[in-house]
C-alpha cells in the first residue's frame, strides 16, 4: 500500500469544508472583498524577503524544489498567502486602493504533524492593501468575530491583540529586549535557538514554545510601552473602537506573530478547544509592498484563518449548522443487462429535469440492488425487469414503506415532479 504523505490527509465528505468556504464567500463579498487565486508555486526569493529568513517558517519549514533546466531560481509551496497577495497587486499593476481581495486554498509548511497541525492545510485568507487607517484594523477583527461567532456559531474563543508600533519603535525596543535578557541572570536558562536569536533577530524570542523560555519571557518589557506618540494614539484608538463594536479582546503583550513583516496592530483567535495548536486565525498590519518591489510602501492588513482548525471547532455543533442537504436520491435497477441502456434513458430523462438518479450497473440479484439502493440512501427504487421493458412502465417502490405502484413510463417525470 502507497500512503500519504505525512501530514497530509485525505477529505472524504466535503460537506463541513464547503460550507466554511461558502459561508465565508458570502460574508467577505457583503464586506466588499473580491476573491482571487495566485499560484500554489511561488520564487523562494519571495518568502524569504518578507516573511524574513530567520523566522521558523522560511529557516525550517519550507517545500523548496530545487531549479532544474533552464530554472534559475529555488521555487517553493507557499507557505502562506500575504507575500504571494502583494506579488500579484505589484505585478498586475492594481491602481485602485485600498485593494480588498480573499483567497481559499492550501498552503505547505514543513512541521511536525499533530492534532491540528498539518504540512498542507487550507487558508482563507483576507488582505486589505492601501490602508492607513487604523478603523479598518478594528473594522477586520469585527468582521471576523462577527463571522465566527454569528455565522458559525462558535463562542468558545478569545480575541488577543498586540500593537507592534513602527520600525523605530521596533528599533528601540529590540535594544530594551536586549539589555533585559543579557542583564537577566535567568536568560542564562533560555534555550540554544533564543540565544542565537538575540543575535540574528531577537524579537523572534517570542516564538519560543519552550515553557523555561515563555517564563522568562513573560518579565520582558512590553513593546506597547515603548511606542513613539502617533502610534500610542493608534494603539489607543483600537482599544477604544474594538468595544464600541461590541468586541471583546485581551492585550496579549508577548504575542508578536511568527513572521517578520508585522508592524502595528497584530491578532489573533484562540480556542482551549484546539489544544495545543490554538489559533484559528491570526493576522495584522504589515509594510511589505516597497520591500517587494512597489515604487510606494502601501501600509497593508489582513488575516489567514485555518480552516482544518475551524473544522475541528465545528465538528462538536454540526447538528447546530445549516449544512446543505443532499438531494434525495433515486435507484434505478435494472434486472438484467438487456434493460441497462432503458435505465440508463430514463436516468438521463430524470437528470435534465434536476432529479438526483442513480442507475445501478453492476447486475446481481434484486435483492442485492435493493440492499445497494438502500445503502445509498435512495427514497424509490426504480425497477425495470422484462415486463416492465416489454409493457412500457416502471415499478416504482419507495424505500421507506415497501409501498409499490407501475407509472408508465412516460408519466415518471411528472410522478417524481409531484
Ligand atoms: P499564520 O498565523 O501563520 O498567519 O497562519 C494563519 C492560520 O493558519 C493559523 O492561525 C492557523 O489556524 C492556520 N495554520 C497555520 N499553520 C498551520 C498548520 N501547519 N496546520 C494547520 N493550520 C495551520 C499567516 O499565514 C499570515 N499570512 C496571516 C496574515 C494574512 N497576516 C496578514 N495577512
Amino acid at each position: 500500500m502507497i500512503s500519504r504523505v505525512k501530514g497530509t490527509r485525505d477529505f472524504l465528505d466535503l460537506t463541513l469544508f464547503n460550507f466554511i468556504a461558502d459561508q465565508a464567500r458570502a460574508h467577505f463579498v457583503r464586506h466588499n472583498f473580491t476573491e482571487i487565486a495566485t499560484p500554489i508555486l511561488e520564487p523562494m526569493e519571495l518568502f524569504k524577503r518578507s516573511l524574513g529568513a530567520y523566522t521558523d517558517v522560511v529557516s525550517k519549514e519550507m517545500f523548496v524544489i530545487e531549479p532544474r533546466g533552464d530554472d534559475a531560481e529555488q521555487i517553493c509551496l507557499r507557505p502562506e498567502q500575504t507575500a504571494p497577495t502583494i506579488r500579484a497587486f505589484i505585478e498586475n499593476g492594481i491602481q485602485v486602493t485600498p485593494w480588498k481581495v480573499f483567497t481559499i486554498g492550501p498552503m505547505f509548511r514543513y512541521e511536525r504533524p499533530q492534532k491540528g497541525r498539518y504540512r498542507q492545510f487550507n487558508q482563507i485568507n483576507t488582505e486589505i492593501v492601501g490602508t492607513n487607517s487604523i478603523a479598518q484594523d478594528a473594522q477586520l477583527i469585527a468582521m471576523l468575530d462577527r463571522f465566527f461567532h454569528e455565522t458559525l456559531g462558535i463562542n468558545s474563543y478569545a480575541i488577543l491583540v498586540n500593537f507592534l508600533g513602527c520600525a523605530d519603535d521596533r528599533t528601540a525596543y529590540r535594544t530594551k529586549l536586549e539589555t533585559f535578557l543579557k542583564d537577566n541572570s535567568a536568560a542564562q536558562d533560555l534555550c540554544g535557538t533564543c540565544k542565537a536569536r538575540i543575535e540574528t533577530n531577537i524579537m523572534r524570542v517570542f516564538d519560543c514554545k519552550s515553557p523555561k523560555c515563555q517564563e522568562i519571557l513573560q518579565r520582558a518589557p512590553h513593546i506597547t510601552d515603548n511606542l513613539c506618540t502617533p502610534c500610542t494614539n493608534e494603539w489607543q484608538e483600537l482599544q477604544d473602537v474594538l468595544p464600541q463594536l461590541s468586541v471583546s479582546f485581551s492585550f496579549a503583550p508577548n504575542l508578536v506573530r511568527g513572521l517578520d513583516y508585522y508592524n502595528k496592530t497584530v491578532f489573533e483567535f484562540v480556542s482551549g478547544d484546539l489544544g495545543a495548536q490554538n489559533a484559528f486565525c491570526g493576522g495584522g498590519r504589515y509594510e511589505l509592498a516597497s520591500l517587494l518591489g512597489a515604487r510606494e510602501q502601501l501600509p497593508s492588513l489582513g488575516v489567514g484563518i485555518g480552516v482544518e482548525r475551524l473544522m475541528l471547532l465545528l465538528e462538536p455543533l454540526l447538528n447546530t449548522l445549516p449544512l446543505p442537504q443532499r438531494p434525495k436520491l433515486l435507484a434505478v435497477l435494472p434486472l438484467s443487462p438487456a434493460q441497462n441502456v432503458l435505465a440508463m434513458l430514463i436516468a438521463d430523462t430524470l437528470h435534465a429535469a434536476g432529479l438526483a438518479v442513480d442507475p445501478l450497473l453492476d447486475g446481481g440479484s434484486v435483492k442485492s440492488m435493493m440492499r445497494s439502493a438502500n445503502r445509498m440512501g435512495a427514497t424509490y427504487a426504480l425497477i425495470i425487469g422484462d415486463e416492465e421493458q416489454r409493457e412500457g412502465f416502471i415499478t416504482v417502490k419507495s424505500m421507506v414503506d415497501g409501498a409499490q405502484e407501475k407509472v408508465t413510463q412516460a408519466n415518471l417525470l411528472a410522478y417524481f415532479q409531484k
